[in-house]
């Protein structure tokens, strides 16, 4: 059924089948398999920053929570919420959405909920898809799961969210890589200290603790803002959580959750890309609905590194500072330490800098893999271990190069915007999976960029 900005909201009745076309009517396969960019233009004017890919995730599996209508403002029309829609929607979720001045919205209500119904395709696709064990079990007392997808970017277990939930009474078995999960009494309050603050493990305990009898504490908790939005939403349809910004949460579980509305937090991966491929191109870009105290460590980084942020009333302008790009040392790390994800346009940025720079990334193993494709536009960058040592060249010049994660593909696409000549992006999947309209609003703020290579 077509999606018209015009229609108010789109109703939809769960069936089995639901492709993603029907769970999430607004997503149009992108057109084309790769992007044609011409570098060397400054990119100016207002760039709308959507809601954050990696906050809508577990807040959409909230919904799973309650029998109520929880609705979500500000989410991002991209390919993990399309794909997560799916999934939920083939659970027996009724997904409702609009358009709104800003983003979608979207009114989930699952009051029929079947937990064995886990699509093994989808769930392949996407990493997030194991925040549905925390939620199933608490929900319904049993999930059964094929374990989740993601990009490749290390090994990426989930123990700790097994073990956590396990603490939690769950009986949990792997059979032929698919989980299955019960909790035939229910799930009950532990206390829970995780081997490292994982952001994922936090939120799926966060999300089964809210229903399971007693007292939980997560101790070693993420505080990544993403989690403050979760908890705020919790809030909002009932729940009792304590300690949220800090590495001890405590969460007073057991009572019935009521339905809620809740605003989507802006996208701080976006507003770091964004800000970064401000100063590569030299020009001016507003960012809309952009909020420097959500970048942590990044913020004086990019100062450092000469990217001008000024907040302005709805936002931020970002530009290349008079002194201009130069090198600088970064190290990933939990928040509110520098951020994994904004170490691949940071790098592409710092490519193009004065001076030497060496980001050492602690969180994913294999997260340098766009630096062979920096390479190919010209970028001297070498590996060493788990750092990757930049000389900054005066000039990328344009190539063909495949982004193979999400953050990959936008920090070749910001290089390919600040580099000389042609360069033709591939991986666009792994685009459209974590940002919404990215390349849309790059040409809207004079970027040469189109779609090529297919229908
Ligand atoms: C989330 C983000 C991702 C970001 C990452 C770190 C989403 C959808 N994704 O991923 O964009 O890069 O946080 O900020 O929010 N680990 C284990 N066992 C576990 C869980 C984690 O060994 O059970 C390890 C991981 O391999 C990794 C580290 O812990 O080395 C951190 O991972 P985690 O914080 O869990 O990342 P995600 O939640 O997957």
């Amino acid at each position: 059924m077509p999606f018209r900005a015009s229609d108010p909201v789109q109703a939809m009745t769960p069936t089995p089948n639901a492709s993603l076309a029907d769970a999430a009517p607004w997503w149009r396969p992108a057109r084309g398999d790769a992007l044609r960019i011409r570098g060397g233009r400054p990119l100016v004017g207002s760039y709308p920053i959507s809601g954050a890919k990696n906050a809508v995730l577990p807040l959409m599996v909230a919904a799973l929570l309650t029998p109520h209508l929880v609705t979500l403002r500000n989410v991002p029309a991209s390919l993990d919420v399309a794909v997560l829609s799916a999934l939920l929607r083939r659970l027996g979720v009724d997904m409702n959405w609009s358009r709104a001045t800003v983003g979608l919205s979207l009114t989930m209500c699952a009051d029929r909920i079947r937990p064995g119904d886990v699509d093994a395709d989808l769930v392949g696709r996407m990493r997030a898809s194991v925040l549905l064990l925390g939620a199933l079990l608490a929900r319904c007392g049993e999930a059964v799961l094929p374990m989740p997808g993601g990009d490749a970017i290390g090994l990426r277990g989930i123990d700790f969210h097994l073990a956590g939930l396990r603490a939690m009474g769950a009986e949990i078995e792997l059979v032929g890589g698919t989980i299955h999960a019960r909790a035939p009494g229910g799930l009950r309050g532990a206390a829970i200290h995780l081997p490292q603050p994982s952001v994922g493990a936090t939120e799926n305990l966060l999300l089964a603790a809210v229903l399971a009898r007693g007292t939980t504490t997560i101790g070693n908790a993420a505080r990544e803002p993403e989690i403050a939005d979760l908890v705020a939403c919790l809030r909002a349809m009932g729940a009792r959580i304590d300690g949220v910004g800090t590495h001890a949460l405590t969460v007073h579980g057991g009572a019935a959750l009521a339905g809620a509305v809740h605003a989507v937090m802006p996208d701080r991966i976006e507003i770091g890309t964004l800000a970064c491929a401000a100063a590569i191109t030299g020009g001016e870009l507003t960012l809309r609905n952009a909020r420097l105290d959500l970048l942590g460590a990044a913020a004086p980084a990019l100062a450092a590194a000469g990217v001008a942020l000024r907040e302005v009333d709805g936002g931020l302008v970002a530009s290349r500072a008079a002194m201009g790009l130069v090198g600088i040392d970064v190290t990933t790390g939990p928040y509110p330490e520098f951020a994994t994800d904004l170490q691949s346009p940071v790098l592409a940025l710092l490519a193009f800098a004065k001076g030497a720079s060496a980001v050492t990334e602690t969180i994913f193993e294999q997260r340098f893999r766009h630096v062979d494709e920096l390479r190919k536009m010209g970028a001297n960058i070498v590996v060493r271990g788990r750092t990757a040592l930049v000389r900054g060249v005066p000039e990328l010049r344009g190539a063909a190069v495949t982004g193979m994660d999400v953050r990959a593909a936008a920090a070749l696409l910001i290089a390919a915007l600040g580099a000389a000549g042609e360069s033709v992006l591939d991986g666009l999947d792994h685009l459209d999976r974590g940002y919404d309209g990215m390349t849309e609003k790059l040409a809207a703020c004079g970027a040469a960029i189109e779609r090529s290579g297919g229908s």
